[in-house]
């Protein structure tokens, strides 16, 4: 047996082509677009920022969803190796999505770990505690500022993720998300129904599907950029999570169909999520509360709160679990960014690739990364630890310098997804050229459509918005 072999049947890869795409649609799905994308619709013009997001879609995430899968599966490694095998001058690029891996992993675990109490909190309500330590509707106030607490939760949240990351990619990743994303979708659609039976439920629908075309005339580059950032975060992208996963692909999957898919479904969760959410605050707590960032974490507590005894009880805890599956299969992806780093570097050098080991200490590293996330309490002042704009001194503090969970997003989502897309795309489009991308998706028979479509996206329109993007978010930041 040659060393090639042996490094290919140590790393693993898909048991089946629906694994797959569970895992890769469980990655995209996540609080990005159960939390993100309601209340971001709900604030920024209702389905006049559906039909910018809907566009971005097609014209950016299609195609970058694309070149992801196509440069993983092409090369058979994660970003760093993959970049470094197709031009050792672009493997910084890789660098920047393992980067991206460690800051949104630690401070999505931290929200994950906010989640898992969340669950166990309508637990114990459900069988007559207290749930929420004495405060009612006003945990998640009282709940920041405990630490200690709050650290907890966020290791257990980690732990979890390390425990499926450790099983690898057939074993761990696949497994899990074959069960969870379908029970996740089952749920959601209970949810759903639900909620659309409950009188007052309609106003919620209103509110997320009344175009503002006023409010998009007024604010289009705000809405553009917001609408592309959502995208890039929700579809996981530009950060090579789904190069580590296409690198994982039989060279028989359809690749273009597998990224539509993707796309698609990421993009039916969320306004499906949109419609369980929104309509459930019309119906039980003051709809204005749907467009602000407090949507999950307090308004839904309300929501449930006001649905009223066993029955708030077991539907907040449901609609939670759900939220917490959705988190897990994303965060995995992340952490296995991390872990596919290492696992394909020492393969590379002969060694065995130690998986459980470089996966303990990839979680240890993302979880000390986190830990000021847990004190700052999201910047309210008086906490543990100050937030990043009070050590600076500001005395006008930035939107990515109000807490640690800000600036970490902010330099992750705002500013190196952005890049990795736009510098990804560019290269394609001018340097490996598209017929790499198309080369590879036909390499096993499987037919390539509309290639001059994804040609001058790849070449023209996508690094375009991208820039765009790039330079609202870099605005945004100073
Ligand atoms: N897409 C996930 C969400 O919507 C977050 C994520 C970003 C996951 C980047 C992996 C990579 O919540």
């Amino acid at each position: 047996m040659d060393n090639k072999q042996v490094t290919k049947s140590e790393r693993g890869g898909w048991g089946s082509h629906f694994g797959f795409l569970m895992a890769a649609i469980g990655s995209a799905v996540g609080l990005g677009n159960i939390w993100g994308f309601p209340y971001k619709m709900g604030a920024n013009g209702g389905s006049a920022f559906l039909l910018v997001y809907l566009v971005l879609v097609v014209l950016c995430g299609m195609c970058v969803m694309l070149g992801e899968l196509a440069i993983g599966r092409k090369t058979g490694l994660g970003p760093v190796g993959a970049y470094k095998a197709l031009c050792a001058k672009h493997t910084w690029l890789g660098y920047i999505g393992v980067l991206c891996g460690f800051l949104i992993v630690s401070f999505y675990s931290v929200l994950g770990g906010i989640v898992l109490r969340y669950c166990v909190g309508y637990i114990v309500s459900m069988f007559g505690g207290d749930g929420w330590a004495g405060q009612g509707t006003g945990f998640f106030g009282y709940f920041l500022y405990q630490g200690g607490e709050m650290i907890l939760y966020f290791a257990i949240f980690m732990a979890l993720n390390v425990v499926i990351v450790m099983g690898g990619i057939k074993g761990g990743i696949e497994k899990f998300s074959t069960i969870a994303m379908p029970a996740l979708f089952v749920m959601l659609l209970g949810i759903i129904v639900y909620i659309l039976c409950q009188p007052g439920a309609l106003e919620g629908y209103k509110f997320m599907f009344t175009p503002d075309f006023t409010y998009l005339k007024d604010n289009f580059f705000t809405v553009v950029t917001r609408a592309a950032g959502q995208m890039f975060f929700s579809l996981s992208l530009g950060m090579g999570c789904m190069i580590g996963y296409g690198s994982y692909l039989s060279k028989k999957s359809n690749l273009q169909k597998s990224a539509v898919t993707i796309v698609i479904s990421d993009t039916v969760i969320a306004l499906m999520a949109g419609c369980a959410v929104l309509p459930a605050v019309a119906a039980f707590a003051d709809q204005s509360y749907g467009k602000g960032p407090g949507l999950l974490f307090s308004t839904m507590l309300t929501v449930f709160d006001n649905m009223g005894g066993f029955l708030g009880n077991f539907i907040g805890f449901l609609f939670f679990f759900l939220v917490l599956l959705a988190a897990v299969t994303s965060s995995i992806s992340l952490l296995e960014v991390c872990t596919t780093f290492v696992v394909d570097k020492r393969l590379s050098k002969g060694k065995p690739g130690n998986r459980k080991i470089v996966t303990t200490i990839a979680a240890v590293i993302a979880f000390v990364i986190g830990i000021p996330v847990t004190l700052d309490a999201l910047g309210s002042g008086n906490a543990a630890i100050m937030f990043p704009g009070e050590i600076l001194g500001l005395e006008k503090v930035p939107m990515f310098f109000d807490c640690w969970l800000d600036l970490y997003d902010g330099i992750a989502e705002g500013i190196l997804m952005p890049v990795g897309a736009l510098v990804m795309t560019f290269l394609i489009g001018w340097v490996y050229k598209t017929k790499m991308v198309k080369d590879e998706c036909e390499c096993e028979g499987n037919k390539f459509f509309a290639f001059k479509f994804f040609d001058i996206c790849f070449k023209v329109v996508t690094p375009i918005i991208m820039a765009i993007v790039l330079y609202g978010q870099i605005a945004d930041f100073f």
